[in-house]
């Protein structure tokens, strides 16, 4: 089996990992939330210059911590697309480098590819076809994983994505960032039914009832803004944040968890693999698993530190190019959206 060492460093986590027959040999994560926290969100220019402190440490570190030498890696793979580009570029440059000085293959990865191969890291035995769902801060897909490297998209999000609406209503309810968990957590003191909120289904034109696969979510993240201002004119001593986080995420979880089990059902699949950082959220993998089970399908989510921007998805879609004699020319650039 070949040994993968990847370089992932498309948004705000600098990560370098190694893979070999799916398994994580080492995967150094060196996350930025901290610089980006009293933003509110991620500045491209300080994660683009962070990630060039510190690319060399992190494979510096995978390197000890693996205990092999160069001899020992088949191929250097690199998430090239899609994310912010400044960021990209420093993450492709220095594996790109590392695969000139060491004589290696260059392996370019498509960053939602990466996510669908989290789920292997969880689930070696795991084959398609499957359907993957894929909850990210930028992505909200159904794909329809048909074999390996084929992949058919079937919905997504009109606007914001599942993550990116976590991060807005937290930002509304002046949590930090990255909101996501800390909603998450708060949401366990509260209660999912407080307050009904709208689900965001995409119309179909000429009145022909709803999209079965795409979600929309800036609808709720309005919804849940008059609910705030509405609950702020009251006068309360204070907001009842842990309800208000605990229905939006029921909401978001109700959502997601409709249209995976439809979409797998019409697809005639009978396993769902979820991918990306919101795939840590308790309320959707408590939601999506019971309706799952009572459809016999079965469901599969990465281990927590997989579903958030790591290396080793990336060195795992890698093994995969590698076996399959698939090669990036060093020419390959980045780019910031590109279609899986
Ligand atoms: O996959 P990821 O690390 O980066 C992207 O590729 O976008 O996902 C980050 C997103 C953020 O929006 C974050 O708030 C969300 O995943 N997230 C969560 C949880 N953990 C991370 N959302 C809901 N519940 C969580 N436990
Ligand atoms: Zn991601």
């Amino acid at each position: 089996m070949p040994t993968i060492l990847a370089v992932e460093s498309s948004c705000d986590e600098t990560s370098v990992a190694i893979v070999t027959n799916r398994n994580v040999i080492a995967n150094v994560v060196a996350s930025q939330i901290k610089l980006h926290e009293q933003y509110g969100g991620v500045v491209p220019e300080l994660a683009s210059r962070r990630h060039l402190e510190m690319i060399n440490p992190c494979i510096d570190q995978a390197m000890t911590e693996s205990g092999l030498s160069w001899s020992d890696i088949d191929a250097i793979a690199s998430t090239v697309t899609p994310g912010l580009v400044g960021s990209l570029i420093v993450g492709v440059t220095a594996a790109k480098t590392l695969a000139m000085v060491h004589n290696k293959p260059f392996l370019g990865i498509h960053h939602l590819e990466g996510h669908i191969y989290a789920s292997y890291l969880g689930e070696p035995s795991l084959k398609p076809p499957f359907l993957c769902l894929l909850v990210s801060g930028g992505h909200t897909s159904l794909i329809h994983v048909i074999k390996s490297g084929v992949y058919k998209t079937i919905g997504s999000t009109r606007d914001d994505a599942a993550g990116e609406a976590f991060d807005k209503v937290a930002r509304l309810l002046n949590l930090s960032y990255p909101g996501g968990p800390i909603i998450d957590k708060l949401a366990k003191e509260g209660n999912p039914h407080a307050f009904k909120l709208p689900e965001g289904k995409v119309s179909l034109p000429n009145n022909q009832g709803y999209h079965p696969y795409d979600s929309s979510f800036s609808g709720l993240k309005t919804a849940m803004l008059r609910l705030i201002q509405g609950l702020q004119k009251e006068n309360l001593d204070s907001l009842p944040v842990a309800d208000l986080c605990a229905s939006f995420q029921y909401t978001v979880a109700q959502a997601l968890t409709k249209r995976a089990i439809r979409a797998c059902l019409d697809l005639n699949l009978d396993t769902i693999a979820v991918g990306g950082g919101v795939a840590a959220n308790s309320a959707l993998r408590n939601t999506l698993q019971a309706e799952a089970q009572n459809h016999n399908l079965q469901v599969f989510f990465p281990p927590l530190k997989y579903c958030t921007d790591n290396g080793a998805m990336i060195a795992c879609a890698g093994e995969e190019h590698f076996i399959n004699k698939m090669r990036s020319p060093l020419s390959l650039g980045v780019s910031s959206r590109m279609n899986l």
